[in-house]
């Protein structure tokens, strides 16, 4: 039987044949659950969604929708946001769930590792580390609903990838079902491996297109005993900047996470809760959320207050918490922006990097050429400058049509991606292609990349089932 001349019912029956009850959604709630990503901009039914409970039947789903080559998209938390894992609108894919493949099956203090299995949700993860007393460093907004198979897929970033790096340099080992229907166990918690290629570096941030991701075993870190955290008022970006510099040297390398927002972010924070007052004496341009931790009994906080005292020519004014309760609520500020620009509809959504010490230009040259071009729109910049990294982001003018927000997004898009061009930067430094960038990565990229990239995604996928069109245009029907 071949997925292209079978009948949904014949396709459907075939998988209820090995996937035992509860383990198939056809229902067209269901299906319109699995149906959409966190930007909302993405919309697309899969034919069903599979919810293997177990490696061996996600093993033995794959190796039928290969006899069968049907295309598949696995799906996490589907808290992405290019549209990598909804599935394509035409309605010929099999939405992979890994909601019920949630185990947490070993944390080893001793090891400084973990092992979890692809649908276990991050913030459950990070937990599980917590209790023995180990950090599982990856953080931000989503975690609460991510799951540890889309951040490897994603290779996720987040607020303190400066002091922990992003998920590739937290992966030690992964166990993969490939196209195939084969288990790829490279499910190791060895520290270094030099035997030939390190294959499991092709899955990360490969977004489900080279194969899906089962179980990983993730590096921890000692759980940090002691957390400051300051927001402090500056008067640029350069100073911003050169306050990260001093501030990381001048921490000890304690710095987990160094966060900007601009003052209109902040606004737009505290537009959306009524509670948040503005946390300075005065309103200042710049504003930046810093971190630092450490996991045994030293004098942090006077480490932190001596940075901040030494910085006076940088700091205008500033805010060191005093207890955790501030500390969260210093990071509200942040968190609600974040929410607050969709209460509107749709925005532009950026993730772009350029090297740290072109940041502060990038951020004045885009907000300038942005704000000249489309002064009825709202541009903010906020993000894990410590990265280089920012996500310039535009709002339109409340009532726009949608012609009208389409031109803005294009326009403003490539505002933005002209500058990244010219700093040397990346049009995406966290979120990836998925199908919403590919158009602007193809065109960055150099015939000798694009000839790779496609090499490898034959090898590890000849018949084009792993998430087509995702990264990479699919090929052809009649190609493969
Ligand atoms: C953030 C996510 C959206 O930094 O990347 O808020
Ligand atoms: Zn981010």
């Amino acid at each position: 039987m071949d997925a292209a001349r079978a009948s949904k019912e014949q396709i459907v029956a075939a998988l209820r044949e090995i996937l035992p009850a509860g383990g198939l959604l056809t229902a067209p709630e269901d299906l319109d659950r699995h149906s959409r990503d966190w930007s909302g901009d993405h919309f697309g039914l899969p034919l069903a969604v599979a919810r293997p409970a177990t490696v061996g039947e996600a093993a033995a789903l794959m190796r039928l929708c290969w006899d069968l080559s049907l295309p598949v998209v696995p799906q996490g938390g589907l808290t992405g946001l290019v549209g990598a894992a909804v599935a394509e609108p035409g309605g010929g894919e099999l939405a992979i769930s890994f909601e019920r493949l949630n185990a947490v099956r070993s944390v080893d203090p001793v090891e400084f590792a973990m092992i979890v299995e692809a649908g276990c949700v991050l913030e459950n993860a990070k937990k599980a580390a917590e209790e023995k007393d180990c950090l599982l460093p990856l953080t931000f907004g989503a975690q609460g609903s991510c799951r540890i198979g889309g951040n490897i897929a994603t290779n996720a970033g987040g607020m303190n990838v400066l002091r922990y790096g992003m998920t590739r340099d937290l992966v030690l080992g992964l166990e993969v079902v490939l196209a195939d229907g084969r288990i790829w166990n490279g499910l190791k918690v060895l520290r270094k491996d030099n035997r030939g290629y390190d294959l499991k570096q092709l899955f990360i941030g490969s977004e489900g297109t080279l194969g899906i991701v089962t179980a990983a075993a993730l590096k921890l870190f000692p759980k940090p005993a002691l957390v400051e955290t300051a927001l402090l008022g500056l008067r640029t970006v350069d100073d911003a900047m050169a306050l990260y510099a001093r501030a990381r040297r001048g921490c000890s390398d304690l710095l987990t996470a160094f966060e900007l927002l601009l003052r209109d972010g902040l606004e737009v924070a505290m537009h959306a809760r009524r509670d948040l007052a503005d946390p300075l004496q005065r309103p200042y341009p710049v504003y930046v959320l810093l971190e630092a931790a450490a996991s045994r009994e030293i004098p942090l906080r006077g480490v932190v207050e001596t940075v901040l005292a030494g910085a006076s020519d940088l700091i205008e004014d500033g805010v060191l918490a005093a207890s955790r309760a501030q500390a969260e609520r210093l990071w509200l500020f942040r968190e609600t922006m974040v929410e607050a620009q969709g209460r509107g509809g749709r925005y532009l959504r950026t993730d772009v990097s350029v090297p740290i010490s072109k940041l502060a230009i990038f951020i004045d040259d885009s907000l300038q050429a942005l704000r000249q071009r489309y002064p009825e729109a709202l541009a903010l910049a906020y993000g894990h400058v410590g990265d280089g990294n920012v996500h310039l982001n535009v709002i339109p003018p409340v009532g726009a049509s949608a012609e009208t927000m389409a031109r803005l997004f294009e326009g403003a898009e490539e505002v933005i991606f002209n500058v990244v061009d010219r700093l040397g930067g990346s049009i995406s430094a966290e979120h990836g292609i998925g199908r919403l960038k590919q158009k602007a990565f193809l065109k960055r990229s150099d015939d000798a990349t694009l000839d790779l990239a496609q090499r490898l995604k034959h090898a590890f996928d000849p018949k084009s089932l792993l998430s087509p069109g995702r990264i990479l245009p699919a090929p052809a029907r009649q190609e493969i």
